[in-house]
């Protein structure tokens, strides 16, 4: 890690926002200027500025009740309307929305009011399969125009989504379904990956099995099915709704009525420290006025001029704040790609981006650095001129792939900014402001203006400049997380406790001041990895391994890995009778393919190592940080407090 900080904090290359850029960018200086002076009436500005209320709010923030926040809470709004009607009315309704490339390149051009009918429709849809205010609505779908569609027609109607990527497994999405207990499911037949169909529905039906007694198919009445992969699928008469037949079939008439700022919008998974993924609460108020004010600000977007990529699929939160919410709220132009960057061939994302003439680009570290692998001929191989901002999030950039992003796409003159914010903080908290911020590879930099964050000591003492310690949200801000669907107690548990005196919000975060007081961030604290820029949890992904009937005991840590960030790395303890059967790389094969089955692909581990003994210490506990050492290839560190300290050595010998 010391090395790592080391190498980091000897990056001294500066990069001024091009003059021309800074001259005609969204956000000045002043910005910071005007939230300092009075934060809270800086919110309540921004909120009446960017979107539409119903009826006015007339308090920015309650926080009588820590840490359960409410913003703008005596102001009613509809979210679908702010995305979709209210831009139909300003005129520009025949402005292109969504501009889509299916993966085996077909492509479609939604414009404002073709989505907004299209919505209407879905939420008449809704209304008659018996979605209501509050309920809450799987959505289970690709990368296609009706993921948003759906989004937007529950959000409509007050209801409360929860998209599950699809990427997950039937039992992830039954966990899933289940804790939210959802009415509707909302799923394709299957989505183009990879240059073939990947089916969703039978995973649906998987998950909805009745398994005896409780279960989600006790709450979910109905399955609305979009046609998309044309693969044959199995139905449930009754049940089971096609979108083809039903959406086109109902009324596109339908009046938005108004909820409270403080109507939930919808629940996101994410991985935490323990085995069960978290419900995460979000808002509509505060969190569509953070997603939209980022979005406009961050991005610097001039809605009638640009197109704008963002490539994360909408069962991240980088797709609820950036692909669906913000620039919907902001009438932005937007690239959507159903596929995966390199089918059929690896210059596929910068073919789609001289094609639409992107104008401001958004993906993860993860995906640049693969691209570095491959090497800067593909890229070159087609014009990215358009180009004039790009943003990275998801993980720490290093500063390879930043100045690589920047030459090789940006064209050696773009401003980057490298943006920090979680699923829980709904929007981004640090980044720099494209044409004011003098940017430095591989640093966040700063809070932007609004939001209050800090680098603390263990006791929550301010660490100051040049000094490291943990990261932590100072002040509520609007797109904070409300909570945990179902479990109040470890909201404040997780991220409220450990520093409860101060009143600051934890990260999981361990973060870098450098001498300019610039915010560098490095990487969880906590028992999370960062795989590719998707959140998992090694507890999650032991029981999963434990659950495998051949195996005795298991442990799982995040390794560093030049191209994922850090990859998943498993040592598992098998038990006797089937070593005796059975080779340990058969059983390396058959685990990896098993946490891929029971979680999803993201979760395979690169490595199983079949070893005799995991290290505990004298009270039991698994010393994750030797087992790290030997993944990444290191020496093992202090072993003393192991109960036998010889283990080590053993686990070493057998990994090799
Ligand atoms: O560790 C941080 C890392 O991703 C975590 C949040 O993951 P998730 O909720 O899945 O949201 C990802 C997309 C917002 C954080 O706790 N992270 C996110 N962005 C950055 C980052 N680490 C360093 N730099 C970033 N820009």
């Amino acid at each position: 890690m010391t090395s790592q900080i080391d190498h980091l904090l000897s990056e001294n290359r500066r990069f001024a926002p091009p003059e021309e850029f800074a001259r005609g960018a969204v956000a000045q200086a002043d910005l910071y200027d005007a939230a300092a002076a009075d934060r809270e009436a800086f919110w309540g500005r921004q909120a009446k500025d960017l979107l539409t209320w119903a009826e006015p709010f007339s308090e920015v923030l309650d926080w009588s009740n820590p840490p359960f926040a409410r913003w703008f809470a005596d102001g009613r709004l509809n979210v679908a309307y702010n995305c979709l009607d209210r831009h139909v009315e300003a005129g520009n309704g025949d402005r292109v929305a969504l501009l889509w490339e299916g993966e085996p390149g077909d492509s479609r051009a939604v414009t404002y009011a073709e989505l907004t009918d299209e919505v209407k429709r879905v939420a008449n849809v809704l209304t008659e399969l018996g979605v209501d205010a509050g309920d809450r609505v799987a959505v289970y779908l690709p990368m296609i125009p009706e993921a948003i569609a759906a989004m937007l027609a529950v959000a409509r109607l007050g209801a409360i989504h929860s998209v599950v990527f699809g990427g997950f497994s039937a039992d992830s999405l039954r966990a899933r379904i289940d804790d939210a207990g959802a009415k509707v499911v909302i799923t394709a037949d299957g989505g183009y990956r990879k240059g073939k169909v990947s089916p969703l529905k039978p995973a649906v039906d998987m998950a909805l099995a009745d398994r005896g007694g409780q279960g989600p198919q006790a709450t979910v009445e109905h399955v609305l099915v979009v046609r998309r992969g044309q693969n044959e699928v199995e139905w449930t008469p009754g049940r089971d709704i096609w979108w083809h037949e039903a959406v086109p079939a109902a009324s596109a008439e339908h009046t938005a009525q108004a909820f409270d700022a403080e109507n939930p919008l919808f629940i996101l998974y994410t991985s935490g420290t323990t085995g069960k993924p978290k419900g995460i609460q979000h808002t509509s108020g505060g969190y569509l006025t953070q997603a939209a004010y980022t979005h406009r600000n961050v991005f610097d977007l001039h809605p009638e001029t640009d197109v704008y990529w963002c490539t994360a699929d909408v069962g991240w939160i980088t797709g609820h704040t950036y692909v669906t919410y913000g620039p919907l709220a902001n009438g932005a132009t937007q690239v959507l790609y159903e596929g995966t960057p390199d089918t059929p061939h690896p210059g596929r994302w910068w073919e789609i981006i001289q094609k639409y003439g992107v104008t401001i680009f958004y993906t993860a570290p993860t995906a640049i650095r693969s691209f570095m692998k491959i090497g800067r001929q593909v890229p070159q191989g087609f014009d990215l001129s358009s180009l004039r901002l790009l943003g990275s999030v998801g993980e720490p950039i290093n500063p390879e792939a930043w100045v690589w992003y920047r030459e090789v796409i940006g064209g050696g003159s773009t401003p980057i900014v490298d943006t920090w914010w979680q699923t829980e903080t709904g929007a981004i908290m640090i980044s720099a402001l494209p044409g004011v911020t003098e940017t430095k590879p591989g640093s966040a930099q700063v809070p932007l203006p609004g939001i209050t964050v800090d680098v603390v000591d263990d006791a929550g003492a301010h660490v100051g400049n040049d000094a490291g310690g943990l990261l932590v949200v100072t002040e509520p801000w609007p797109s904070m997380l409300r909570g945990i669907w179902g479990d109040p107690e470890r909201f404040v548990e997780t991220y409220w406790e450990k520093f409860s005196d101060k009143g600051f919000y934890f990260a999981g975060d361990g973060a870098r001041r450098d001498e300019d007081g610039d915010i560098w961030l490095l990487g969880r604290v906590d028992d999370v990895m960062n795989v590719s820029g998707h959140r998992l949890s090694t507890a999650e992904i032991e029981s999963a391994l434990v659950a495998h009937e051949a195996t005795a005991e298991a442990a799982v840590v995040g390794a560093s890995d030049e191209t994922t960030g850090q990859a998943v790395v498993a040592f598992v303890i098998i038990k006797q009778s089937y070593l005796d059967k059975h080779s340990p790389d058969g059983l390396a094969q058959a685990l990896r393919a098993w946490v891929s089955e029971q979680i999803g692909p993201i979760a395979r581990p690169r490595d199983v190592y079949i070893v005799g003994e995991l290290p505990k210490t004298r009270s039991g506990k698994i010393m994750r940080r030797l087992l790290r050492d030997v993944a990444e290839g290191r020496e093992v560190g202090d072993t003393t407090t192991l109960a036998d300290t010889a283990v080590m050595s053993v686990i070493s010998a057998q990994v090799r």
